[in-house]
C-alpha cells in the first residue's frame, strides 16, 4: 500500500493551506477553548498540543490517516505478539516486559509473562544480594560500583535511566557505563574504581557484538591483575562478572557462570530493552520496588495505548504530529528539550529508539517509500539548550517542531529554584508561539534599525509534556509514550520499525579493514581511494 495515494492523505495535502495561513495568535484569539480542546491526558501525563500548527480538524484529518493505515488493529497485533517484524520473522513484545504477574500471554507456545516475572525474580534476588552487601567480591568485600559493559540500546536505556532517576539511588552502590570501543572509555571508567569491590554486568542481545565483547574481555582482564590473579585463573570471574543477554552459550564462552546470567527474548529489540534484564544496572542502583513502580508506569501508557481510540490516543496523536510535520509541512528535525537536567541522556536515548526505528526507505513489503520517513531526533535539557541552539529555533529559516517535557515537583527543593526553571519552559513555548510583532518592540522605543532584528516571528510549533514529578513511574510513561509514538508513525510509513538492516555493512566493514591498520606489512590498496589514503595517513602516523 502506498499511504501517499490514499484519498485521507490527500484530504491533509489540500488543508495543509488552512493552516499554515494561519498563524498561531490567530488560533488561539480566534478559539478561546483551543487549550482545553488540545489537552490530553495519558495516565500522568499531561500533554497540550495547543502550540501546534494544527486545528480541531487536522487531528480529524489525522485520526483518518491512521484508521485507513490499520494503526488500531497493528496496536492489537503487537500486543497479541503476532510477527510484525517481518523482515526478522519476529514478535514485538516489549510491552510484555511490564505486563502485570496476574496477567497471561502465550506466544509461540510460550508463556511470556511467566518467563518475564521468572527473570525479574531472579534480577531482584541478585541486586537485593548485592545491595544488602550478602553477595561479596573474590576477597570477600561487599560491591560498591557495577559497571555496565554494552553498547546502544545494551547502553543508551540503562544508562538515561540510571541518570534520571538519581534521585532514587538507595543504596551504597552506584553505577557506571561503558560503551565505546575508544579505549579511552574503559580507561577512564575504570581508572579509579577497586578491582575488589566492582562487578562488570556485561549486557548484549547478541553476546556478538565487537565493542561490548572487546570491553568485556578488557575488564577481565583488569580485574584479574588487580586481584593479583594469572589470566587463566577464572575463579573470580564469577564473583565480578554478570552477564544480560539471550545467548547462553555466548555468555558460557566467555567464561561468566550462566547462574549469573538473566536472560531475554529474540521479540525484545535492543532499543526497547531497559525494562527488561538490560536494566539490571538500574534495579541494583534504585531497588527492585522502584524498578517495578517504573514498570507499571510503562503499562499504564501501554493501556491507555491499546485501548483508547484514536481521537485521545496521546502517543497516537503525536505519533501522527509527528507525520504531518515530516510529510505535511516539510520539518526534517524534532527537538526534544527536557526541562530536568536528571534528563539529560534522554534526547541521546530517543535517538537511538527514533532514528534506528524508523530510518527506513523501504517498506515492509519490500517497496520503496516515496515520502520522507524517520525524522532527526536531538536536543539537551533546557534551559542550558537556551543558552545554546534556541536562537535558532525562535529566529532561524527552519521549522522544528519541539516537546517540552517539564516536571510540577522538583526531586530537589532549594529555595525558588525549581520556580525559576520551570518559569523558563512555560516562557519559552510561549515566546515561540506567539513571538514579538514589529509594533510590540518598537512600542518598547527600540530604533527601527535595531526593531527588525528583535522582531520575533513566533508560530513556531511545540508541545508541552507536563508531569507531577519525575519519578520511577512517570519516567517508565515518558518512554513508553515516545515508544509508541514510534510505532504510530512507522505503521503510517509502512515500515518494519523493529530492525535495523542499515547498521551492518559498517560493522562488517570495520572488521575487514581493522587487519590493514595494525600490520606492519605493506598492505594493498584495495579500497577507494580516499579510503586508502586515510588508512595510509593513519599507519605512518602510527609508525606503522
Ligand atoms: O548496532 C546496532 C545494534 O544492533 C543495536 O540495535 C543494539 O542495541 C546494539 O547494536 C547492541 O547490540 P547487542 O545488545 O546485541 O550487543
Amino acid at each position: 500500500m502506498d499511504i501517499s495515494s490514499t484519498r485521507q492523505w490527500q484530504a491533509l495535502e489540500s488543508h495543509r493551506a488552512s493552516v499554515t495561513d494561519t498563524h498561531l495568535r490567530d488560533l488561539f484569539d480566534g478559539d478561546p477553548a483551543r487549550a482545553a480542546d488540545l489537552g490530553f491526558s495519558a495516565g500522568d501525563l499531561f500533554v497540550d498540543l495547543s502550540k501546534n500548527l494544527i486545528t480541531t480538524e487536522t487531528l480529524s484529518l489525522l485520526t483518518d490517516l491512521a484508521r485507513e493505515a490499520g494503526v488500531p488493529g497493528r496496536v492489537q497485533a503487537m500486543f497479541a505478539g503476532e510477527h510484525i517484524n517481518t523482515s526478522e520473522d519476529r514478535a514485538v513484545l516489549h510491552t510484555a516486559l511490564r505486563a502485570p504477574r496476574t496477567q497471561s500471554l502465550t506466544v509461540d507456545g510460550q508463556d511470556v509473562v511467566g518467563d518475564v516475572h521468572a527473570v525479574l525474580d531472579r534480577m531482584a534476588e541478585f541486586a537485593d544480594s548485592l545491595r544488602s552487601g550478602a553477595w561479596t567480591g573474590h576477597t570477600g568485600k561487599p560491591i560498591t560500583t557495577v559497571v555496565n559493559i554494552g553498547i546502544g540500546g545494551s547502553d543508551l536505556g540503562p544508562v538515561m535511566a540510571y541518570e534520571a532517576l538519581g534521585a532514587y539511588l538507595d543504596s551504597d552502590i552506584r553505577a557506571r557505563f561503558v560503551s565505546n570501543i575508544d579505549p579511552t572509555d574503559i580507561h577512564d571508567t575504570l581508572a579509579d574504581l577497586d578491582p575488589e569491590t566492582t562487578l562488570f554486568i556485561v549486557v548484549s542481545k547478541t553476546f556478538t557484538t565487537l565493542e561490548t565483547l572487546t570491553n568485556a574481555t578488557e575488564a577481565r582482564s583488569w580485574l584479574l591483575a588487580g586481584l593479583g590473579l594469572d589470566e587463566s585463573d577464572k575463579s573470580a570471574v564469577a564473583k565480578h562478572f554478570a552477564a544480560v543477554s539471550t545467548n547462553g552459550d555466548g555468555v558460557s564462552e566467555f567464561g561468566i557462570d550462566t547462574a549469573n546470567m538473566f536472560g531475554f527474548w529474540d521479540w525484545v529489540g535492543g532499543r526497547y530493552s531497559f525494562d527488561s534484564a538490560v536494566g539490571l544496572s538500574v534495579m541494583v542502583a534504585i531497588g527492585p520496588d522502584a524498578f517495578h513502580d517504573m514498570l507499571a508506569g510503562f503499562h499504564t501508557i501501554d493501556e491507555h495505548f491499546r485501548t483508547t481510540e484514536p481521537e485521545r490516543n496521546v502517543p497516537m496523536l503525536m505519533g501522527l504530529l509527528n507525520v504531518w510535520y515530516n510529510n505535511f509541512l516539510g520539518a526534517q528535525t524534532h527537538a526534544v528539550l527536557p526541562y530536568s537536567q536528571y534528563l539529560h541522556r534522554f534526547p541521546a536515548y530517543l535517538q537511538q529508539l527514533t532514528m534506528e526505528s524508523n530510518g527506513k526507505s523501504v517498506q515492509a513489503d519490500g517497496s520503496p517509500v516515496n515520502y520522507q520517513t524517520g525524522e532527526i531526533f536531538w536536543g539537551e535539557p533546557g534551559t542550558n539548550g537556551q543558552h545554546a541552539f534556541y536562537q535558532l529555533i525562535h529566529q532561524g529559516t527552519k521549522l522544528i517542531p519541539a516537546d517540552f517535557i517539564g516536571f510540577s515537583e522538583p526531586n530537589h527543593e532549594i529555595g525558588e529554584m525549581h520556580d525559576l526553571f520551570m518559569s523558563n519552559y512555560f516562557a519559552q513555548t510561549a515566546a515561540l508561539a506567539f513571538g514579538r510583532t514589529r509594533e510590540q518592540v518598537e512600542a518598547e522605543g527600540v530604533p527601527a534599525s535595531v526593531a527588525v532584528h528583535k522582531v520575533m516571528p513566533g508560530n513556531h510549533p511545540t508541545t508541552s509534556i507536563l508531569a507531577p514529578k519525575l519519578t520511577p513511574s512517570t519516567l517508565g510513561q515518558l518512554v513508553a509514550l515516545y515508544e509508541h509514538i514510534v510505532f504510530t508513525e512507522g505503521t503510517i510509513w509502512g515500515i518494519d520499525s523493529f530492525d535495523q538492516w542499515g547498521v551492518e555493512l559498517g560493522k562488517v566493514m570495520a572488521k575487514q579493514l581493522e587487519p590493514k591498520l595494525v600490520t606492519d606489512e605493506p598492505s594493498p590498496a584495495d579500497q577507494d581511494s580516499s579510503t586508502d589514503s586515510l588508512i595510509a595517513r593513519y599507519r605512518s602516523q602510527r609508525g606503522r
